[in-house]
């Protein structure tokens, strides 16, 4: 049985092909080619055997985001298979999960090669999202730090004394930090890489979503996320399909006037601690 007819596809890329990737790309995927890559064999079978059962085109690369050459291989791949339409990067590792080190190279350099690579290949009229996080607004990092940050290629960010005296405390500093250094790295590549390639490029910021990544903050911090939780005017979880539908909107063409930004997306637990109803412990 052919689904499709159809040769020519625009393609979108998804890199990290975890809980909320999957559910952003289940809700554009209708009538093009999807490109799956992770660092997890076991996880892209899963994923892809999911997607083409439910009648999606779709094929897989493993990918390591700690990789420069890696991730630079699978923009290349995007780009041989049609116009790359749509990049959705959530590759990423939690504070619980894993070592400051990590994070940042993973959260932020990795997310950097991404932005990098994809902006290379990325399709006129294309669009980008990157899954940053509600603690990119916990730590608000100094204007000149900001600047300098901003003029440091991807390669030197692990070299910035701010990087290795502030952001390598601990997991969670590490964390905040990379995920607000998200925001400025969307920022920088709307305005040139991605810009020169007339494409659109955002970030969006979750609040606790449940997934198998939360699920691991639940089991070492519980208590704490509980609290937070229950300080925010929505009093609950999100879910990644309404990270998904917030996706959609930002990569699709009714936000074709929306680039460089991000946008927050925790049931209103930053602005509880703007407010001081919540009081963050770090
Ligand atoms: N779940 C939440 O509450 C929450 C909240 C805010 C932000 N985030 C961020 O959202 C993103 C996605 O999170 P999720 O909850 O969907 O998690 P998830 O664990 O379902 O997805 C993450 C994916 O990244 C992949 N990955 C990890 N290391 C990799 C590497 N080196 N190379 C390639 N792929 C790699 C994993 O295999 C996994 O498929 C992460 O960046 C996370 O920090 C999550």
């Amino acid at each position: 049985m052919i689904f499709d007819r159809n040769e020519k596809k625009e393609v979108i890329a998804l890199l990290g092909a975890g809980s909320m990737g999957t559910a952003i790309v289940r809700r554009i995927a209708a009538g093009r080619k999807i490109l799956l890559g992770d660092i997890s064999e076991t996880n892209l079978e899963k994923v892809s055997h999911d997607f083409q059962y439910s009648g999606y085109d779709v094929e897989t690369m493993r990918v390591n985001a700690l990789e420069k050459s890696s991730v630079e291989a699978f923009a290349e791949k995007a780009a041989s298979l049609g116009d790359v339409k749509y990049f959705i990067d959530t590759a990423g590792a939690s504070p619980h999960q894993t070592d400051p080190a990590h994070i940042l190279h993973l959260d932020m350099v990795g997310t950097g090669y991404a932005v990098d690579a994809f902006g290379k290949v990325m399709a006129q009229g294309g669009a980008g999202l990157i899954i940053s996080s509600q603690t990119g607004y916990m730590y608000p990092i100094p204007y000149e730090t900001e600047q300098e940050i901003l003029n440091t290629p991807t390669e030197k960010l692990m070299d910035l004394p701010f990087i290795k005296e502030t952001a390598m405390q601990n997991s969670g500093w590490a964390y905040m930090i990379a995920k607000r250094i998200n925001h400025l790295q969307v920022m920088k590549a709307a305005a040139t890489t991605w810009k020169a390639r007339r494409a659109r490029i955002n970030t969006v910021s979750p609040g606790v979503i449940v997934t198998p990544l939360a699920y691991d903050e639940f089991a070492a911090a519980g208590e704490g996320y509980q609290q937070m939780v229950d300080a925010s005017a929505a009093e609950r979880c999100g879910t990644s399909e309404e990270i998904a539908e917030a996706g959609a909107f930002l990569l699709g063409e009714h936000a074709g006037f929306i680039t460089g930004t991000d946008l927050l997306i925790d049931g209103g637990v930053i602005a509880a601690i703007r407010t001081g109803q919540y009081k963050l412990h770090r």
